[in-house]
Order: C-alpha cells, then structure tokens, then sequence
C-alpha cells in the first residue's frame, strides 16, 4: 500500500506562526500521531505532501523513513496527492490521509482497506451539523460523488452524510483521475474529491464505511477544535487505564502525554501528568500535582502531592516528596525503601536500599550506599563553575543537618558527620568527622541598644 498523507494547508484559523500539523496533541506533533497510524500499516510508501512552513515539518518530525513532497503553490487536495504521484507503485492502493486528522485508529482503517477492495472506500460520518463538509451524493444506495459545500445546492447541504477526507483508491485509476481534475468550482481548487464521480461513472464500487467513533475523524482547525481533540484522546487513555483496573481520582485531570503502563491497584489522585514513558508498578500510589517523565516506579511506592520527577527508576516501597524533584540527565536510580522526602533535589544519582534524604537537600552526581541519613539542609557541591564532580557516601553513614560535601569526595562506610560540616577531604569509615568554629560564650556581653536623638 502507499499512503499519502496531506499537510500542506496553511492553517490560517489556528492564528499561529507554527504550522498547524505542529501543533501538539498529549505532547507530540499532530502529524506525529498521523505517521505512527500510518506507519502501523506496514505501507510500502509514507509520502508528506508538504508546503507552509514546510522546512519546521521536516526537522521537527525527523527522519521517519516517509518522502517529503513540497506542493507549492497549495491548489487543493487533489493537487496535493498529485504531487506525490511519481512516488506512488501501481500495484497496490493508495490511502490518503490527513495531517490535522490526529485521533484516526488503526482498526477504522483496515476496516476501511478491506470494504474498498479493488475499489474505491471512503470514510464518512453522519453529522447534526454537516456545515462545511462535503456532502455524500448517493442513488440509493451507490455512492455517485462528493460536493462540497461551497458548490451544493440547498437541498444537498441538507444531506448530513459527509467526507472526513480519508480514501483509498487503486493506484493506477487514481493517477489517471487526477490528470483529469478541473477546478471549474466555487473555490477555483483541484479537488481530490471529484474523482468519486469519475469511478462512480466507470461503474468501479465505491465503499462507504464509517468510523465507531465520531472524534476518530475530527480535524483540527482551530485552538478551541484542537483543545476538544486534546480531551478526547485522554479520554480514551484514561477510559483504557481504569479498564484495566487503575484507580483515578478523576479521569479529567490525569492527562497522559507519552505511555503511562499501571500495574495492579495502582492509585492515581488529581492533576497528574504523565510524560514520556512512565511505568507504575503494584498498588503504587501517585499524590495530588505531580508530573513524572520517564520514570519507572517500583511497587508498594508512594508519590506525595507536587512531586516533578524526571529521569529515574524508583525502587519498591520508597517515600518520595512531598515537593521532591528529580531533575533529568544521566538517570537516577533508587533501590527499594528509600525515602526522599520535600524539598530535596535528586540528579544523576544513585542511592542504596533504605537510605533516606527527608529535608531540603541537594543530591547530585552521587552515589549514595545502603541505610544511609542525610540530613535537612546537606548539600552536595558538585560543580565547581567549570566541572562536575562525584560523591560517594558508603554504606551506614550518618551526616549530620546542613553538611556541605565538596566534590570529588569519598565518605567512608559507617562515617559520621557532624552537624554542620564542610567537607573538603575524604571522610574516613567509622570515624567521627566534623569542622566547626570551636563555640565560645562571651560573659557579660550586651546587645546594643538604639541610640537617642
Ligand atoms: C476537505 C474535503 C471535504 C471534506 C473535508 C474534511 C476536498 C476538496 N474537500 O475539505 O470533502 O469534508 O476535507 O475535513 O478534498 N491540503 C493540502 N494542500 C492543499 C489543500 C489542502 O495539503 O492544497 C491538506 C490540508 O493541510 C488538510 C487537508 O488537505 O490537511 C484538507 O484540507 P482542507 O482545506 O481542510 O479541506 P476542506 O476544504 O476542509
Ligand atoms: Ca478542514
């Protein structure tokens, strides 16, 4: 199969500098989405027709293995699919799709690919209000064409059968068609339309068949179509999670942008967002607020509200926030039972089974043993205006409140660090280590007292 997939439109209603298949549906481009269905196909061809801000299009979504087809200047559909003819085999059909049609699903395809057969299948949909969209004509039950609205009568409007603009038709008919199309019509365009009429004309079937779900096939054309789109995706996210037994405290304010994978009885409260990958393991539980982007988590552990954590693999039966944050990098890893508690900044680290940081504190490139306690306030220096350093504390240390570790440092196993240290050489396993001002009590000092005028 080849698909040709129409992104050239200006996009004028999204009152935008970004073209309009950039925009973001659950954080990744619109014609993301368009290319992964696509792609799910297994097509022997993906072109782009693309045109308006056509150089962002190509460097934003990359290299997908797609062709890159400029149409320019934009002269309709019809004109946009023919400029991806030369790339188009005859031997099998060709799928159009639509750059700004984001939510389309795999299975409404192959259903769509099937009833066409060798000929023609068009995807419509039955709406309240038809407005703008071109009408399906039909004799009975044949479908004869498609008019659009500009050029309809009073009475054709009426019909509330319309294209959602996703057909397939065989290769070789459909190159010959488009060397056919005029744009003697309202909007002086080619139409890819027009050539329903010619097969209807050479007696080749055309198949009409509809999507289960009307936001299937809806297209964005402005902020407000775009935001309702936005709804419906994570709709049908979070419907699948609470399927699947996850408990959201409520659906509406949970949005998934990426994959989020839920083990058994896991817990989810409100105004969670889920970037990346995400994965939930047994009967976790996530707090009020937070956003996690490609964190894994292991079970039994429990996210606190207003927690931002990127980048980290959490072991089983870890306390982590309120207020923690995980900063991306190199990724951090927590074994199980660790406790990181508010206020504590955690990156490219590592940090051992049952170790615990509860109280404002910086933990960066370090590598942190077994039952370890940091204390409130401990800082780890890493950088040093040019260059990171790393820290390694041992197993069983204990460091006292507001510590200050410069790196490179080692804390040997079993050391203790008094409250208040700045520690700039190793500090030696199952010592005591410490540097402080000795305290002195002055007798008899006095407090100023404000001068009279
Ligand atoms: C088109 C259909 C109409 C259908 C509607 C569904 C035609 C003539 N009409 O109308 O029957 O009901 O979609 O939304 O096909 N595009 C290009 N190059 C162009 C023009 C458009 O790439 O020169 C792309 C756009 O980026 C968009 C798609 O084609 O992704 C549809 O274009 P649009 O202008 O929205 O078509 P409509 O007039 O709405
Ligand atoms: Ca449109």
């Amino acid at each position: 199969m080849n698909i040709v997939i129409l992104a050239a439109g200006v996009g004028k209603r999204m009152q935008s500098r970004t073209p309009k298949v950039l925009h973001h549906l659950a954080g990744r481009p619109l014609i993301s989405h368009v290319l992964e269905t696509a792609k799910r196909l297994a097509p022997e061809k993906i072109c782009v027709v693309y045109g308006h801000g056509g150089e962002a299009v190509r460097e934003t979504v990359g290299d997908t293995g797609a062709v890159w087809v400029l149409q320019q200047p934009q002269l309709g559909t019809g004109h946009a699919v023919t400029q991806a003819v030369p790339h188009l085999e005859d031997g099998s059909p060709t799928l159009i799709l639509y750059g700004d049609v984001p939510l389309i699903r795999l299975e409404t395809l192959e259903r769509l690919l099937d009833a066409a057969g060798k000929g023609v299948g068009l995807l419509t949909a039955t709406l309240d209000n038809p407005a703008g969209y071109g009408r399906i004509l039909r004799k009975g039950s044949r479908v004869l064409a498609i008019v659009e609205e500009k050029d309809a009568t009073a009475k054709q409007r009426e019909l509330r059968e319309i294209n959602t603009g996703i057909i397939v038709a065989p290769t070789k008919k459909l190159k010959i068609w488009l060397a056919k199309l005029r744009n003697n019509n309202a909007q002086k365009e080619y139409y890819l339309t027009d050539i329903v009429r010619m097969a209807a004309n050479e007696h080749i079937p055309v198949a009409a068949i509809q999507a289960r779900e009307v936001w299937e096939t809806l297209g964005v054309n402005s902020r407000p179509q775009l935001a309702e789109i936005e709804r419906f995706y994570q709709r049908r996210v979070t419907t699948a999670l609470m399927e699947k037994g996850t408990m959201l405290a409520d659906p509406s304010r949970c949005d998934v942008r990426g994959s989020l994978v839920c083990g058994a009885d896991v817990s989810i409260d409100v105004n969670c967002v889920f970037e990346g990958e995400v994965k939930l393991g047994d009967g976790t539980t996530v707090g009020a607020n937070c956003v996690l982007r490609n964190v894994n988590v292991g079970p039994g552990t429990r996210i606190e509200p207003f927690c931002y954590l990127e980048d980290a693999d959490i072991g089983a039966e870890c306390r982590i926030g309120p207020y923690a944050r995980f900063r991306p990098g190199s990724r951090s890893q927590l074994a199980a039972q660790v406790h990181i508690g508010n206020f504590v900044e955690v990156k490219a680290s590592t940090i051992g089974e049952g170790s615990k940081a509860n109280h404002l504190t910086y933990i960066g490139d370090t590598e942190i043993g077994r039952n370890v306690n940091v204390g409130a306030g401990t800082i780890v220096c890493n950088y040093d205006g040019a260059n990171k350093h790393r820290t390694v504390i041992e197993d069983d240390v204990f460091i006292g409140s507001d510590t200050q570790l410069v790196a490179p440092i080692r804390v040997g196993r079993g050391a203790t660090l008094g409250a208040g240290t700045t520690l700039t050489k190793d500090a030696p396993a199952g010592e005591l280590t410490l540097s402080r001002a000795k305290q002195v009590s002055i007798q008899g000092w006095k407090r100023p007292v404000k001068a009279k005028k």
